[in-house]
């Protein structure tokens, strides 16, 4: 197994009960016969991706030309659109820049005009390259991104050269941005019309810039497969890890109000995951009243922040640690403290073992507080396990879709705000 789940703190004084979560488990049951049913008969074509290889084989030529070609890569989308792609792709660049033959990517995923004037001023565009990501093609921002950044790639390379330099990844109907490609000949990939945005990171919606960026996608679509296959060979939830996640959070909501759940990875690489996660959880099981709200940190650093909160706030979370094997990695701490005797603590020590102690004691104060907290825990995160830990949590969040009797793959709610925002676009004063 790539990672290991571990649930004792999550019952106990102020977590959940043995018997509650032994219902809700038993409820998963059913859940995982759906994902089983679906995945033998390919109505959940995200459930056919982890075994695939074809369609890396033939993204592979398309990744090498912006590899070739380009150093920068934008990536224009929004939500699903780009948060996927975000994730992965943080497991190769920390802030610093790309891994070496790469191009630096960039994930544009809002409408502030002040970033996008940053952008162009920043970056050659006769050396960049643009991928527009919009399942229903339909969606305003990316539309509003991709005519900003296509009149800037026209003033600076010409029409012509447009082709060259950017391409669309959109479901193959007649849709706003499908046409605006054609129009100025861009390629075109065919996003997955069965594959809702917040899950397609598996599909070349993360697996393009995945590749561009120098990742090894199919070592991640094998880390996906594998919590799949356990899935689909689980003859009992208790064997299926996601099962027993989506049980815990949905008992402990029903048990104790756990109405917020905190993701909080002690991997800065796993900093986007948080982001990811956020959206996943939220937009698939907000609805009807129904839900656990999902909020993101990160360790260490949320310890100076939001920690007290969550020991002494109220007790309304469940906590998700996500730990990696750190300790002895890392450079030296010690040298520094040997004169003097307060920083005893840290002579001979590096920095990955202060993390590993942070993290261990951040899960003992949390469990001996009464705040419910499983750790996930991995040895180190690379591309194998990240697939893991993405299919984790969507099988974790479809079967707690069906736990609250929701569907995951919807969002009617943010229909009314879209429709709104069209109409004051329409009433508002035009310049000149
Ligand atoms: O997960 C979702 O369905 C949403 O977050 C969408 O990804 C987001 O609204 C963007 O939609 P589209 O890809 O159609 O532009």
């Amino acid at each position: 197994m790539l990672y290991h789940q571990e649930t004792k703190d999550c019952f106990g004084d102020g977590g959940l009960g043995e018997q509650s979560f032994a219902a809700a488990l038993k409820r998963t049951s059913a859940a995982l016969e759906g994902i089983r049913a679906a995945h033998e008969d390919g109505s959940l074509p995200l459930l056919r991706l982890p075994a695939r290889t074809d369609d890396l084989d033939s993204l592979k030529p398309v990744a090498d030309r912006f590899r070739t070609n380009f150093d920068h890569v934008v990536v224009l989308g929004t939500g699903g659109s780009s948060l996927g792609g975000q994730t992965v792709c943080q497991l190769a660049d920390r802030g610093f820049g790309p891994l070496p033959g790469a191009p630096k990517l960039h994930f544009l995923d809002n409408i502030d005009p002040d970033t996008f004037a940053s952008l162009f001023a920043a970056i050659d565009l006769a050396r960049t390259g643009f991928i527009v990501i919009s399942k229903s093609g339909g969606t305003a921002e990316t539309l509003s991104q991709f005519m900003v950044c296509l009149d800037a790639l026209i003033a600076k390379v010409g029409k012509e050269a447009v082709g060259h330099h950017a391409l669309i990844i959109s479901e193959p109907t007649d849709n706003p941005l499908r046409r605006l490609g054609l129009e100025w000949g861009l390629t075109a990939l065919d996003h997955d019309p069965g594959i809702g945005g917040r899950f397609s990171v598996l599909s070349p919606v993360g697996m393009l810039p995945c590749m561009i960026a120098g990742l090894d996608a199919y070592a991640l679509r094998a880390g996906a497969a594998e919590v799949l296959d356990i899935a689909l060979a689980a003859g009992d939830p208790a064997d299926c890890p996601p099962a027993v996640g989506a049980a815990l959070s949905i008992a402990l909501l029903g048990d104790r109000g756990a109405g917020t759940t905190v993701i909080m990875p002690y991997v800065d690489r796993l900093a986007s995951f948080g982001a990811w996660y956020q959206q996943l959880w939220a937009e698939s099981l907000g609805k009807d009243g129904k839900g656990t709200t999902p909020v993101r940190a990160i360790g260490t650093t949320d310890q100076h922040s939001q920690l007290q909160l969550y020991l002494d706030g109220p007790r309304d979370k469940m906590f998700t640690l996500m730990f990696s094997d750190i300790a002895g990695t890392g450079g030296d701490i010690g040298k520094g403290a040997a004169n003097d005797a307060s920083l005893a603590y840290l002579a001979d020590r590096t920095m990955g073992d202060l993390m590993d102690v942070e993290q261990r004691a951040t899960a003992a104060t949390l469990a001996a507080n009464g705040c419910p907290t499983r750790i996930i825990s991995f040895v180190r995160l690379d591309e194998k396990v990240m697939g893991a830990l993405l299919m984790h949590f969507m099988l974790e969040t479809v079967i707690a879709a069906h736990l609250l009797g929701v569907d995951a793959f919807d969002q009617p709610a943010v229909e009314q705000g879209k429709v709104l925002a069209r109409e004051y676009l329409a009433q508002m004063d035009k310049p000149g």
